[in-house]
Order: structure tokens, then sequence, then C-alpha cells
């Protein structure tokens, strides 16, 4: 399967930040923002990725990601001009997901948790249909809410429903079958004036074919959309980094632990840093020899 990060937007909830710089490329202590879609990506056993950004921080963004060989995946770029929503991805990517099965990683969604990897790995093996998460939440009208029967299958799909029926949300990784272009294609905008992926998982699901998978209260998953939501998310990273002594979405470690990345590769690629970050990859390294 192939994997789409969407990192568009106006940012405009960050302004004045975002004027000058893309919302993705801000930091969660102490990565930026994107680090997390991709290594969620890289966590479901994906290896091809399109990164979809605003066509003025194209160039910061291949700055700082290059084209991902540095962590055994191919990273290639196309833009959003403007926001039109987030199911123009499969539009803009068509000819990147070449009639395959794709799966969509909002730019500012961070997962975290045991066992995420091998539910993500599961759901990324899907041929045809669609596949969402949901996620329990106490403020459902900030998002996508399904709602479920007692067996966990959808009863209905709304997009920030004033009176949610269930508080389950939909976060922001979706997986699709390989006719997803065609079902974006078939979307109109929304009130708001955006394609909506609500529409697209709706499409799925009027055909019985949208699968919902749970993720785990013990799982946690963030939006970084605003100012407290980024702090929030910074104090979460450090608060089980510094406890643990482990880093959350270093690319470098989830590449080399996938084996998609020599011991020799990841010395090289820790010798490019002079700070801790170098001494953490080659630490990660004399725990294996
Ligand atoms: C988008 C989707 C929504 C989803 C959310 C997850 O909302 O429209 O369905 O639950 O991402 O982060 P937005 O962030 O564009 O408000």
């Amino acid at each position: 399967m192939k994997g789409i990060i969407l990192a568009g937007g106006a940012g405009s909830r960050l302004h004045p930040v975002t004027r000058g710089v893309s919302k993705h490329l801000l930091t969660i202590y102490d990565k930026p923002l994107i680090y997390y879609p991709i290594a969620t990506l890289m966590l479901a056993g994906i290896s091809e990725i399109l990164l979809i950004c605003t066509p003025e921080h194209s160039q910061s963004y291949k700055s700082l990601l290059g084209d991902g060989r540095q962590w055994g995946i191919s990273i290639s770029y196309a833009v959003q001009a403007d926001p039109n929503g987030l199911a123009e991805a499969f539009l803009i990517g068509r000819d990147f997901i070449d009639g395959q099965p794709c799966a969509l990683a909002l730019g500012d969604n961070i997962f975290y948790g045991a066992g995420l990897s091998g539910q993500l790995q599961e759901l990324a093996r899907l041929e045809h249909g669609a596949a969402v998460l949901a996620y329990q939440v106490s403020d459902p009208q900030r998002f996508g809410i399904v709602e479920l029967d007692a067996d966990g299958k959808p009863l209905s799909l709304e997009e920030k429903p004033e009176k949610p029926r269930s508080n389950w949300a939909i976060p922001g990784l979706y997986f699709y079958g390989p006719d997803v272009v065609q079902v974006a294609e078939q979307v109109t905008p929304s009130a708001r004036g955006e394609l909506e992926i609500t529409c697209v998982n709706e499409t799925y699901f009027k055909r019985g074919d949208l699968r919902v998978s749970r993720l785990q209260r013990g799982t946690t998953w963030l939006d970084a959309g605003t100012f407290d939501s980024m702090l929030e998310a910074s104090h979460f990273v450090q608060t089980v980094e510094k406890r643990q002594g482990l880093k959350v979405a270093c690319l470098e470690e989830v590449a080399w632990r996938r084996g998609l990345i020599t011991d020799a590769e990841m010395r090289e690629r820790a010798d490019e840093f002079k700070n801790e970050y170098r001494d953490y990859l080659l630490g990660l390294l004399d725990t294996r020899s």
C-alpha cells in the first residue's frame, strides 16, 4: 500500500507563526510535526510516500526530508494550491496512486501506543473497500464521527456534528482500495467549501464496504492544530521520552528497527548530527551489539 501525507492548509489558527513557516514544520518537543505522520506510515509498513504541501513551503520540506532514502523509504512531493479539503489529496495524488491501494495520513495527527503498529499493518493489507479508525473522545463536535453498533459496525458518519450521535471520532489516518480516486472525483464541496474526507468514507459506508478499527484506550491520538494542542503534544512526547529514554517518531530508529537501514547506515546518519540525537542513535546500536 502507498501512503499520502497531507500537510496543506492555511494554518490560520496558528497565525502569525504560520505566516512564515508551515504548521507541519513546527516543533513537537524535539522533532518537526511532520516526522510523526511519516513514522505512523512507516510503522504501518508503508514505504512509498507522497507528501502534499502548500506551494510556498515545498522547498522547506524537500530540504528537511529529501527523497526519504536516508530512512530506506521513498518520499515524493506534490502541492495543494488552495485549501480545498482533504479528499482533494486523491485527485492531486492520482498519478502517484496509480491504481493501487492507498492510505491518507493528516500531517498534524500523532499516534502512539503499544500494539498500534500491528493494528495499522493489518489495515494496510487492505486491497479493496476502505478502513478508518475510531477513537473515543470527550469533544466529538470537533471531528468526523462514526456511530457504531454493538459489534463495532458503522451505523452512520457525520462531519463535525453539533449534536454527535457518538463520541467515536475518526482520526486522520484512512486506508482505501484502488478506486479511491474515482470515489473522490464524485465528491462535491460541502457548506464550508471543502471536499470532505467524510464524503469519501460515506460512499464506502453506503456500499457496505467501510471497516472501522477501534483504537484501544491505551493508544494516544492527538491532533496538533492549535497552540494549546501543540504544547500538549510536546509535553506528552517529552514525558514519554524522558521517562523511558526512548524517542517517539525517531525516523532513523523506526527505519532501523524495520530493517530498512543497516547498522552502518544508521551510524552514518548519526554522524550527521552534533547533539543528543546522535548519542541516541548510536546508543540504539549499542543495545543490539
Ligand atoms: C479533519 C477531518 C475530520 C477528522 C479530523 C482528524 O478535520 O475533516 O473528519 O476527524 O481531521 O484530525 P480538520 O482537522 O480538517 O478540522
